[in-house]
Protein backbone atom coordinates (compact mmCIF):
# COMPACT_ATOMS: atom_id res chain seq x y z
CA UNK A 1 0.00 0.00 0.00
CA UNK A 2 1.59 3.76 -0.93
CA UNK A 3 2.11 5.58 2.55
CA UNK A 4 0.73 8.58 3.02
CA UNK A 5 2.36 12.15 4.00
CA UNK A 6 0.76 14.94 6.73
CA UNK A 7 2.46 17.98 6.64
CA UNK A 8 1.36 20.66 9.38
CA UNK A 9 2.70 24.60 8.42
CA UNK A 10 3.41 27.26 10.65
CA UNK A 11 4.98 30.74 10.26
CA UNK A 12 5.14 32.64 7.30
CA UNK A 13 4.84 32.42 3.74
CA UNK A 14 8.51 30.77 3.01
CA UNK A 15 7.32 28.10 5.35
CA UNK A 16 4.00 27.74 2.88
CA UNK A 17 6.65 27.49 0.04
CA UNK A 18 8.76 24.69 1.67
CA UNK A 19 5.90 22.79 2.67
CA UNK A 20 5.18 22.91 -1.11
CA UNK A 21 8.32 21.69 -2.15
CA UNK A 22 7.92 18.58 0.24
CA UNK A 23 5.09 17.60 -0.83
CA UNK A 24 6.96 17.46 -4.03
CA UNK A 25 10.24 15.52 -2.98
CA UNK A 26 7.30 13.70 -1.15
CA UNK A 27 5.30 12.62 -4.43
CA UNK A 28 7.89 12.72 -6.23
CA UNK A 29 8.67 9.35 -3.84
CA UNK A 30 5.11 7.90 -4.57
CA UNK A 31 3.58 9.26 -1.19
CA UNK A 32 -0.04 10.37 -1.44
CA UNK A 33 -1.32 13.08 0.65
CA UNK A 34 -3.00 12.22 4.22
CA UNK A 35 -6.66 14.22 4.91
CA UNK A 36 -5.54 14.26 7.88
CA UNK A 37 -2.94 13.35 10.65
CA UNK A 38 -4.78 10.36 11.71
CA UNK A 39 -4.23 8.72 8.31
CA UNK A 40 -0.89 9.60 7.71
CA UNK A 41 2.39 6.86 8.25
CA UNK A 42 4.72 10.26 8.41
CA UNK A 43 3.75 13.54 9.66
CA UNK A 44 6.51 16.38 9.59
CA UNK A 45 5.72 19.79 11.13
CA UNK A 46 6.80 22.52 9.32
CA UNK A 47 7.72 25.05 12.47
CA UNK A 48 8.25 29.02 13.44
CA UNK A 49 10.43 30.32 15.93
CA UNK A 50 9.62 33.72 15.54
CA UNK A 51 7.87 34.41 18.55
CA UNK A 52 7.58 32.39 21.58
CA UNK A 53 4.34 30.93 21.58
CA UNK A 54 4.74 29.99 17.47
CA UNK A 55 7.85 28.29 19.10
CA UNK A 56 6.05 26.43 21.78
CA UNK A 57 3.38 25.22 20.24
CA UNK A 58 5.28 22.62 18.07
CA UNK A 59 5.92 21.09 21.61
CA UNK A 60 2.41 20.71 22.35
CA UNK A 61 1.52 18.84 19.06
CA UNK A 62 4.40 17.11 20.01
CA UNK A 63 2.50 15.67 22.99
CA UNK A 64 -1.06 15.10 20.78
CA UNK A 65 1.02 13.53 17.90
CA UNK A 66 3.07 11.12 20.77
CA UNK A 67 -0.29 10.22 21.63
CA UNK A 68 -1.04 9.06 18.17
CA UNK A 69 2.36 7.24 17.50
CA UNK A 70 1.23 5.04 20.68
CA UNK A 71 -1.85 3.65 19.37
CA UNK A 72 -0.33 2.98 16.02
CA UNK A 73 2.89 1.28 17.34
CA UNK A 74 -0.45 -0.95 19.27
CA UNK A 75 -1.51 -1.68 16.49
CA UNK A 76 1.71 -3.00 14.56
CA UNK A 77 2.08 0.05 12.55
CA UNK A 78 4.88 2.45 11.28
CA UNK A 79 4.26 6.35 12.27
CA UNK A 80 7.47 8.76 11.25
CA UNK A 81 7.56 12.06 12.58
CA UNK A 82 9.55 14.79 11.65
CA UNK A 83 10.50 18.57 12.64
CA UNK A 84 11.22 21.06 9.78
CA UNK A 85 11.53 24.49 9.65
CA UNK A 86 13.06 27.32 12.14
CA UNK A 87 12.41 25.58 15.35
CA UNK A 88 14.51 22.11 14.33
CA UNK A 89 17.21 24.85 12.72
CA UNK A 90 17.08 26.85 16.05
CA UNK A 91 16.83 24.19 18.41
CA UNK A 92 18.30 21.25 16.49
CA UNK A 93 19.23 18.43 19.12
CA UNK A 94 17.01 20.14 21.68
CA UNK A 95 13.93 18.68 19.60
CA UNK A 96 15.10 15.54 20.24
CA UNK A 97 15.85 15.80 23.72
CA UNK A 98 12.73 17.48 24.69
CA UNK A 99 10.36 15.32 22.45
CA UNK A 100 11.15 11.65 22.52
CA UNK A 101 8.41 11.30 19.78
CA UNK A 102 10.41 12.84 16.64
CA UNK A 103 12.51 10.55 14.37
CA UNK A 104 14.10 13.23 12.21
CA UNK A 105 14.83 16.52 12.58
CA UNK A 106 15.64 18.95 9.46
CA UNK A 107 16.29 22.86 8.33
CA UNK A 108 14.84 24.80 5.76
CA UNK A 109 17.80 23.81 3.94
CA UNK A 110 17.98 20.18 4.14
CA UNK A 111 14.61 19.52 3.07
CA UNK A 112 15.54 17.76 -0.61
CA UNK A 113 17.28 14.63 1.99
CA UNK A 114 13.85 14.25 3.10
CA UNK A 115 14.20 10.46 1.32
CA UNK A 116 17.40 9.89 2.49
CA UNK A 117 16.24 11.27 6.22
CA UNK A 118 13.13 8.63 6.03
CA UNK A 119 15.31 5.61 5.31
CA UNK A 120 17.73 6.59 8.05
CA UNK A 121 14.71 7.16 10.99
CA UNK A 122 16.24 4.64 13.02
CA UNK A 123 19.47 7.03 13.62
CA UNK A 124 17.13 10.09 14.61
CA UNK A 125 18.61 12.40 12.00
CA UNK A 126 19.49 16.09 12.84
CA UNK A 127 20.28 17.66 9.11
CA UNK A 128 20.60 21.19 9.79
CA UNK A 129 23.49 22.09 7.28
CA UNK A 130 23.56 25.45 5.17
CA UNK A 131 24.43 24.98 1.69
CA UNK A 132 23.55 27.61 -0.96
CA UNK A 133 21.28 26.45 -3.66
CA UNK A 134 21.93 22.62 -2.85
CA UNK A 135 18.72 21.96 -1.98
CA UNK A 136 17.44 23.93 -5.31
CA UNK A 137 19.89 22.29 -7.41
CA UNK A 138 18.07 18.41 -6.11
CA UNK A 139 14.55 19.68 -5.91
CA UNK A 140 12.09 17.88 -8.07
CA UNK A 141 10.01 19.81 -10.43
CA UNK A 142 6.79 20.94 -8.74
CA UNK A 143 4.07 19.06 -9.33
CA UNK A 144 0.46 20.37 -10.77
CA UNK A 145 -1.33 21.46 -8.27
CA UNK A 146 -3.88 22.34 -10.64
CA UNK A 147 -3.97 25.93 -8.99
CA UNK A 148 -3.67 29.03 -11.12
CA UNK A 149 -1.47 31.10 -8.43
CA UNK A 150 1.97 30.11 -7.73
CA UNK A 151 4.93 31.51 -5.37
CA UNK A 152 8.42 31.02 -6.32
CA UNK A 153 11.30 31.81 -4.29
CA UNK A 154 14.15 33.74 -5.40
CA UNK A 155 15.91 35.21 -1.86
CA UNK A 156 16.85 33.00 1.04
CA UNK A 157 18.18 33.99 4.12
CA UNK A 158 18.66 37.16 5.93
CA UNK A 159 22.08 39.71 7.01
CA UNK A 160 19.77 42.41 8.51
CA UNK A 161 20.07 40.92 11.99
CA UNK A 162 17.15 43.30 13.30
CA UNK A 163 17.60 42.99 17.21
CA UNK A 164 14.08 41.05 17.93
CA UNK A 165 14.16 38.97 15.40
CA UNK A 166 15.64 34.93 14.64
CA UNK A 167 15.46 34.95 11.11
CA UNK A 168 19.21 35.25 9.93
CA UNK A 169 19.57 32.57 12.72
CA UNK A 170 17.18 29.76 11.48
CA UNK A 171 17.67 30.97 7.61
CA UNK A 172 20.93 31.59 7.31
CA UNK A 173 23.19 34.56 5.41
CA UNK A 174 21.29 35.69 2.60
CA UNK A 175 21.11 34.24 -1.35
CA UNK A 176 19.66 35.11 -4.45
CA UNK A 177 18.75 32.54 -7.19
CA UNK A 178 20.21 32.57 -9.81
CA UNK A 179 18.12 33.96 -12.66
CA UNK A 180 17.57 31.05 -14.77
CA UNK A 181 16.70 28.77 -11.76
CA UNK A 182 13.98 31.16 -11.24
CA UNK A 183 12.37 30.92 -14.79
CA UNK A 184 12.75 27.82 -15.10
CA UNK A 185 10.67 27.32 -12.12
CA UNK A 186 8.68 29.82 -13.54
CA UNK A 187 7.82 28.07 -16.61
CA UNK A 188 6.97 24.79 -15.03
CA UNK A 189 4.41 26.34 -12.90
CA UNK A 190 3.09 28.13 -16.36
CA UNK A 191 3.06 24.72 -17.97
CA UNK A 192 0.55 23.69 -15.31
CA UNK A 193 -2.08 26.94 -16.14
CA UNK A 194 -0.66 29.28 -13.39
CA UNK A 195 -1.14 32.69 -14.20
CA UNK A 196 -0.46 34.39 -11.08
CA UNK A 197 3.53 34.22 -9.44
CA UNK A 198 4.88 35.75 -6.55
CA UNK A 199 8.27 36.30 -5.69
CA UNK A 200 9.19 35.07 -2.28
CA UNK A 201 11.98 36.07 -0.24
CA UNK A 202 12.47 36.97 3.77
CA UNK A 203 14.09 40.20 2.03
CA UNK A 204 12.31 39.84 -1.59
CA UNK A 205 13.69 43.27 -2.47
CA UNK A 206 17.62 42.78 -1.56
CA UNK A 207 17.51 40.03 -4.49
CA UNK A 208 20.24 40.71 -6.45
CA UNK A 209 21.21 36.96 -9.00
CA UNK A 210 23.41 36.29 -11.02
CA UNK A 211 22.04 36.26 -14.89
CA UNK A 212 23.20 34.25 -17.77
CA UNK A 213 25.07 37.20 -19.30
CA UNK A 214 27.35 37.90 -15.94
CA UNK A 215 25.70 40.49 -15.03
CA UNK A 216 23.51 40.76 -11.26
CA UNK A 217 19.78 41.52 -12.00
CA UNK A 218 17.64 43.80 -9.52
CA UNK A 219 14.41 42.17 -8.36
CA UNK A 220 12.86 45.19 -10.55
CA UNK A 221 14.63 43.32 -13.52
CA UNK A 222 13.68 40.21 -12.84
CA UNK A 223 10.01 41.39 -12.66
CA UNK A 224 10.33 42.96 -15.81
CA UNK A 225 11.19 40.29 -17.44
CA UNK A 226 8.58 38.08 -15.93
CA UNK A 227 5.91 40.61 -17.45
CA UNK A 228 6.63 40.21 -20.87
CA UNK A 229 5.50 36.25 -20.40
CA UNK A 230 1.95 36.57 -21.61
CA UNK A 231 0.19 33.59 -19.47
CA UNK A 232 1.28 35.60 -16.64
CA UNK A 233 -1.03 38.23 -15.50
CA UNK A 234 -0.44 38.80 -12.28
CA UNK A 235 3.28 39.34 -10.21
CA UNK A 236 3.66 39.46 -6.62
CA UNK A 237 6.50 39.87 -4.69
CA UNK A 238 6.50 39.95 -0.90
CA UNK A 239 8.56 40.86 2.01
CA UNK A 240 9.77 43.88 1.08
CA UNK A 241 12.62 45.34 3.65
CA UNK A 242 12.23 49.67 3.47
CA UNK A 243 16.06 49.24 3.09
CA UNK A 244 15.86 47.88 0.03
CA UNK A 245 13.25 50.20 -1.95
CA UNK A 246 15.62 50.67 -5.06
CA UNK A 247 14.72 53.38 -7.74
CA UNK A 248 14.33 50.91 -10.40
CA UNK A 249 11.19 49.07 -7.97
CA UNK A 250 9.39 52.73 -8.15
CA UNK A 251 10.15 52.99 -11.65
CA UNK A 252 8.16 48.78 -12.47
CA UNK A 253 5.34 49.74 -10.16
CA UNK A 254 4.50 52.63 -12.25
CA UNK A 255 5.45 50.90 -15.59
CA UNK A 256 4.05 47.08 -14.86
CA UNK A 257 0.32 46.82 -14.77
CA UNK A 258 0.77 43.41 -14.01
CA UNK A 259 2.45 44.14 -10.84
CA UNK A 260 -0.38 43.85 -8.54
CA UNK A 261 -0.56 47.29 -6.95
CA UNK A 262 -0.25 46.27 -3.28
CA UNK A 263 2.58 45.98 -1.40
CA UNK A 264 3.66 44.49 2.12
CA UNK A 265 6.16 46.91 3.75
CA UNK A 266 6.52 46.29 7.00
CA UNK A 267 7.96 49.46 8.92
CA UNK A 268 7.81 47.44 13.19
CA UNK A 269 7.50 50.75 14.85
CA UNK A 270 7.03 54.87 14.16
CA UNK A 271 10.22 56.30 16.57
CA UNK A 272 13.09 56.88 15.20
CA UNK A 273 14.59 55.72 18.61
CA UNK A 274 13.08 52.35 18.60
CA UNK A 275 13.74 52.26 14.89
CA UNK A 276 17.59 52.70 15.58
CA UNK A 277 17.85 50.03 18.34
CA UNK A 278 15.85 47.59 15.86
CA UNK A 279 18.94 47.93 13.90
CA UNK A 280 16.44 49.02 10.70
CA UNK A 281 18.45 51.05 9.62
CA UNK A 282 15.69 53.77 8.65
CA UNK A 283 13.39 56.58 9.91
CA UNK A 284 9.86 56.94 10.12
CA UNK A 285 10.32 59.77 7.59
CA UNK A 286 11.88 58.18 5.17
CA UNK A 287 9.61 55.02 5.29
CA UNK A 288 6.15 57.78 4.42
CA UNK A 289 8.76 59.16 1.59
CA UNK A 290 8.67 55.72 0.32
CA UNK A 291 4.67 55.15 0.57
CA UNK A 292 4.25 58.83 -0.93
CA UNK A 293 6.74 58.09 -4.19
CA UNK A 294 5.21 54.69 -4.50
CA UNK A 295 1.73 56.62 -4.63
CA UNK A 296 2.81 58.94 -7.19
CA UNK A 297 4.04 56.48 -9.42
CA UNK A 298 0.99 53.91 -9.21
CA UNK A 299 -2.15 56.22 -7.16
CA UNK A 300 -4.00 52.89 -6.73
CA UNK A 301 -1.43 51.06 -4.58
CA UNK A 302 -2.17 50.41 -1.08
CA UNK A 303 0.14 48.82 1.62
CA UNK A 304 0.39 45.98 4.07
CA UNK A 305 2.37 46.27 7.37
CA UNK A 306 3.86 44.47 10.20
CA UNK A 307 4.20 46.11 13.44
CA UNK A 308 5.77 45.41 17.13
CA UNK A 309 4.75 46.66 20.40
CA UNK A 310 6.53 46.95 23.47
CA UNK A 311 10.07 46.69 21.77
CA UNK A 312 12.56 47.31 25.03
CA UNK A 313 12.74 50.72 26.14
CA UNK A 314 9.71 51.60 23.87
CA UNK A 315 7.52 54.61 25.65
CA UNK A 316 4.09 55.65 25.80
CA UNK A 317 5.87 58.40 23.47
CA UNK A 318 7.57 55.87 21.38
CA UNK A 319 4.36 54.61 20.62
CA UNK A 320 2.36 57.33 20.06
CA UNK A 321 4.81 57.69 16.96
CA UNK A 322 3.70 54.42 15.94
CA UNK A 323 0.59 55.44 15.71
CA UNK A 324 1.27 58.67 13.53
CA UNK A 325 2.58 56.25 10.90
CA UNK A 326 -0.41 54.28 11.00
CA UNK A 327 -2.78 57.45 10.52
CA UNK A 328 -0.24 58.61 7.56
CA UNK A 329 -0.03 55.82 5.42
CA UNK A 330 -3.29 54.29 5.82
CA UNK A 331 -3.17 50.32 5.21
CA UNK A 332 -5.40 48.54 3.91
CA UNK A 333 -4.07 45.35 6.18
CA UNK A 334 -1.92 44.69 8.32
CA UNK A 335 -0.20 42.49 10.72
CA UNK A 336 0.83 43.52 14.48
CA UNK A 337 2.36 41.66 17.66
CA UNK A 338 3.46 41.89 21.12
CA UNK A 339 7.39 41.72 21.25
CA UNK A 340 8.60 38.64 22.20
CA UNK A 341 12.17 37.98 23.71
CA UNK A 342 13.41 35.65 21.65
CA UNK A 343 17.06 33.79 23.13
CA UNK A 344 20.71 34.73 21.58
CA UNK A 345 18.82 38.20 20.04
CA UNK A 346 20.33 41.36 21.27
CA UNK A 347 16.72 42.78 22.36
CA UNK A 348 16.39 40.12 24.81
CA UNK A 349 18.97 40.30 27.36
CA UNK A 350 18.06 44.36 27.52
CA UNK A 351 16.80 44.94 30.88
CA UNK A 352 14.47 47.86 29.87
CA UNK A 353 11.56 45.26 29.09
CA UNK A 354 8.27 46.42 28.73
CA UNK A 355 5.67 44.88 31.16
CA UNK A 356 3.36 42.02 29.30
CA UNK A 357 0.23 44.59 30.49
CA UNK A 358 1.33 47.52 28.60
CA UNK A 359 1.87 45.68 25.36
CA UNK A 360 -1.76 44.52 25.75
CA UNK A 361 -3.04 47.73 26.22
CA UNK A 362 -0.49 49.04 23.31
CA UNK A 363 -1.33 45.81 20.87
CA UNK A 364 -5.41 46.52 21.64
CA UNK A 365 -4.99 50.35 20.40
CA UNK A 366 -2.86 49.83 17.42
CA UNK A 367 -5.13 46.71 15.89
CA UNK A 368 -8.41 48.94 16.80
CA UNK A 369 -6.97 51.36 14.29
CA UNK A 370 -5.34 48.93 12.22
CA UNK A 371 -8.89 47.58 11.95
CA UNK A 372 -10.82 50.54 11.59
CA UNK A 373 -8.46 51.14 8.43
CA UNK A 374 -9.01 47.72 7.13
CA UNK A 375 -12.79 48.44 7.04
CA UNK A 376 -12.56 51.55 5.33
CA UNK A 377 -10.49 50.72 2.61
CA UNK A 378 -12.76 47.91 1.73
CA UNK A 379 -15.77 49.82 1.83
CA UNK A 380 -13.57 51.90 -0.49
CA UNK A 381 -13.76 49.55 -2.89
CA UNK A 382 -17.61 49.54 -3.05
CA UNK A 383 -18.83 51.14 -6.58
CA UNK A 384 -15.30 49.72 -8.40
CA UNK A 385 -14.63 47.44 -10.91
CA UNK A 386 -11.70 44.95 -9.77
CA UNK A 387 -10.39 42.16 -11.81
CA UNK A 388 -10.47 38.67 -9.81
CA UNK A 389 -8.75 35.70 -9.86
CA UNK A 390 -11.21 33.28 -9.04
CA UNK A 391 -10.02 30.30 -6.77
CA UNK A 392 -12.99 27.93 -4.96
CA UNK A 393 -16.47 27.38 -4.58
CA UNK A 394 -17.64 29.12 -1.82
CA UNK A 395 -19.65 27.92 1.35
CA UNK A 396 -22.85 28.62 -0.11
CA UNK A 397 -24.70 27.55 -3.38
CA UNK A 398 -23.37 28.89 -6.58
CA UNK A 399 -21.00 31.19 -5.04
CA UNK A 400 -17.48 31.29 -5.87
CA UNK A 401 -14.55 32.82 -4.00
CA UNK A 402 -11.70 34.44 -5.65
CA UNK A 403 -8.95 37.47 -4.65
CA UNK A 404 -8.57 41.19 -5.77
CA UNK A 405 -5.50 42.87 -6.49
CA UNK A 406 -5.25 43.76 -3.07
CA UNK A 407 -5.81 40.12 -1.45
CA UNK A 408 -9.36 40.62 -0.09
CA UNK A 409 -10.99 37.69 -0.71
CA UNK A 410 -14.32 38.53 -3.06
CA UNK A 411 -17.29 36.28 -3.44
CA UNK A 412 -19.67 36.40 -6.23
CA UNK A 413 -22.85 34.36 -7.18
CA UNK A 414 -22.52 32.53 -10.67
CA UNK A 415 -24.55 29.61 -12.11
CA UNK A 416 -21.37 28.11 -13.52
CA UNK A 417 -17.64 27.57 -12.20
CA UNK A 418 -15.66 30.03 -12.40
CA UNK A 419 -12.28 28.56 -10.68
CA UNK A 420 -8.89 29.62 -12.19
CA UNK A 421 -10.22 32.15 -14.65
CA UNK A 422 -9.77 35.95 -14.21
CA UNK A 423 -12.86 38.25 -14.27
CA UNK A 424 -13.64 41.52 -13.81
CA UNK A 425 -16.31 41.87 -10.44
CA UNK A 426 -18.43 45.04 -9.99
CA UNK A 427 -18.04 45.49 -6.09
CA UNK A 428 -21.31 46.10 -3.89
CA UNK A 429 -21.06 45.24 -1.04
CA UNK A 430 -17.58 45.42 1.96
CA UNK A 431 -17.08 43.87 5.39
CA UNK A 432 -14.10 43.73 7.55
CA UNK A 433 -12.50 40.97 5.57
CA UNK A 434 -13.89 39.82 2.49
CA UNK A 435 -16.28 41.74 -0.86
CA UNK A 436 -19.06 40.74 -2.30
CA UNK A 437 -19.88 42.08 -5.70
CA UNK A 438 -21.31 40.94 -9.23
CA UNK A 439 -19.81 39.56 -12.36
CA UNK A 440 -19.50 42.58 -15.04
N1 LIG B 1 11.85 40.36 6.86
C1 LIG B 1 10.67 40.97 7.28
C2 LIG B 1 10.05 40.34 8.52
C3 LIG B 1 10.05 38.88 8.74
S1 LIG B 1 9.48 38.30 10.30
C4 LIG B 1 10.98 42.43 7.63
O1 LIG B 1 12.10 42.75 7.95
O2 LIG B 1 10.09 43.23 7.63
C5 LIG B 1 7.76 38.69 10.23
C6 LIG B 1 7.29 39.66 11.28
O3 LIG B 1 7.31 39.07 12.56
C7 LIG B 1 8.16 40.89 11.43
O4 LIG B 1 7.89 41.84 10.47
C8 LIG B 1 7.82 41.36 12.82
O5 LIG B 1 6.74 42.25 12.81
C9 LIG B 1 7.43 40.08 13.54
N2 LIG B 1 8.45 39.69 14.51
C10 LIG B 1 9.70 39.28 14.25
N3 LIG B 1 10.37 39.04 15.42
C11 LIG B 1 9.50 39.31 16.43
C12 LIG B 1 9.59 39.28 17.84
N4 LIG B 1 10.72 38.94 18.47
N5 LIG B 1 8.49 39.63 18.57
C13 LIG B 1 7.35 40.00 17.95
N6 LIG B 1 7.22 40.05 16.62
C14 LIG B 1 8.27 39.72 15.85
FE1 LIG C 1 14.22 39.61 10.69
FE2 LIG C 1 15.06 42.07 10.24
FE3 LIG C 1 15.82 40.09 8.64
FE4 LIG C 1 13.29 40.96 8.60
S1 LIG C 1 15.12 42.12 8.03
S2 LIG C 1 13.98 38.83 8.62
S3 LIG C 1 12.94 41.44 10.71
S4 LIG C 1 16.37 40.34 10.79
FE1 LIG D 1 8.78 31.83 11.28
FE2 LIG D 1 10.93 30.98 10.11
FE3 LIG D 1 9.13 32.32 8.75
S1 LIG D 1 10.82 31.80 12.13
S2 LIG D 1 8.26 33.67 10.27
S3 LIG D 1 8.83 30.36 9.66
S4 LIG D 1 11.33 32.41 8.49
Amino acid sequence: MQKRYFIKTYGCQMNVYDSERMQDVLAAQAYLPAETMEEADVVILNTCHIREKAAEKVYSELGRIKRLKMQRQKAGKEFTVGVAGCVAQAEGEEVMRRAPVVDMVFGPQNFHRLPELLGNKQQRPVELDFVANDKFDTLPAPRNTGGRSAFVSVQEGCDKFCTFCVVPYTRGAEYSRPVKDIIEEVKQHLDHGVIEISLLGQNVNAYHGAAADGSEWSLAQLIEHLAEFDQIKRIRYTTSHPRDMHNDLYRVHGEIDKLMPYLHLPIQAGSDRVLHDMNRKHTAAEYIAMVEQLRSKRPDIAFSGDFIVGFPGETDEDFEATLRVVETVHYASAYSFKYSTRPGTPGATRSDQVPEEVKGERLARLQALLNKQQEQFNARMVGKTLPVLFEKAGKHANQWLGKSPYMQSVHVPAGRPLEGQMLDVHITQAGPNSLGGELV
